[in-house]
């Protein structure tokens, strides 16, 4: 009797606690179209399918109604086809004030026929400088494909489709910022997504400019799912039981992280010995 009971409550709690952990947004909910004047809009009852438009009068974009203090914010993307020349799709963290935080997803769109680059960064307190670009192993316009950002206080881990392509660890103890203090303080960051033109700088370094007599440009959000250590009145609180507050790149994920940035990687800011003449940021080593 007394071993049934307890065990019909353990099982409670592992049910409890999974619950939590499959939370499922909704566009509805958890974003509000900021920008784009309804060129952004959500094509379901349930919010689970989104998408953003770019013309040449404007482009759009959402943020998260919650900040957070650390979390895992995921979603699913497929990106303008075609000649894309020339547009930007976003998918990011960031704080405000001058000195930010911030954490990039940014795909920079190409001609027809040339791979997308996935550009990311890591900006501490304003200053950015933190480079990683990648091609990426498949077509990100046919189909679905899954983006994420796990922030946590010992690490942030970019993966796509759940192979980690970049990890940017918290090395405050040898005098690196990592993103959640501002001076004094501790800084949450929102959830932003868009899809602008930045046709002077973002396809082979402005070279290809946007072919605008393709216009409207259009990228689609899917499955938006952010877990996080909710920011309130000065505070956050997170969720119990959430793996993704000490989760690592375990062993499994180091292997596929060397054949992502052995393969697909084309630029990274560790390398670039010409913009760091007297040698490589200390994160890098
Ligand atoms: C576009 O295609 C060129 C040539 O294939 C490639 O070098 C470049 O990385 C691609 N991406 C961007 C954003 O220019």
């Amino acid at each position: 009797m007394k071993s049934s009971c307890s065990t019909r409550f353990a099982f409670l709690v592992l049910f409890v606690a999974q619950c939590v952990c499959v939370y499922a947004g909704s566009f509805h909910k958890d974003v509000n179209i900021h920008w784009g004047n309804g060129r952004g809009k959500i094509h379901d009852n349930e919010g689970k399918l989104l998408s953003l438009s770019l013309d040449k009068t404007s482009g759009s974009g959402f943020q998260s109604n919650q900040e957070f203090l650390y979390g895992k914010a995921e979603v699913q993307m497929k990106l303008v086809p075609g000649n894309s020349a020339g547009t930007v799709t976003t998918f990011y963290l960031k704080s405000h004030g001058s000195t930010w935080d911030e954490v990039d997803f940014e795909f920079l769109g190409n001609i027809s026929g040339h791979p997308y680059t996935l550009h990311t960064n890591v900006y501490t307190k304003g200053l950015g400088d933190k480079e990683q670009q990648f091609h990426l192993w498949f077509d990100p316009t046919v189909d679905f494909h899954t983006y994420c950002i796990t922030w946590n206080p010992q690490r942030i881990i970019f993966t796509v489709d759940g192979i980690p392509i970049r990890e940017f660890k918290n090395s405050e103890s040898i005098g690196v910022h990592f993103p959640k203090s501002q001076p004094m303080r501790n800084q949450p960051m929102r959830l932003y997504a868009s899809l602008w033109e930045a046709e002077h700088w973002a396809t082979r370094g402005g070279l290809e400019k946007t072919d605008w007599s393709k216009a409207p440009f259009t990228a689609f959000y899917r499955n938006y799912n952010v877990e996080g250590c909710v920011w309130a009145n000065g505070k956050s609180s997170c969720p119990g039981n959430s793996p993704w507050f000490t989760q690592k790149v375990d062993l499994a994920g180091q292997k596929k992280m060397k054949w992502a940035q052995s393969k697909y990687m084309i630029y990274t800011y560790c390398t670039d010995k010409r913009r760091f003449p007297q040698g490589v940021p200390a994160v890098c080593t």
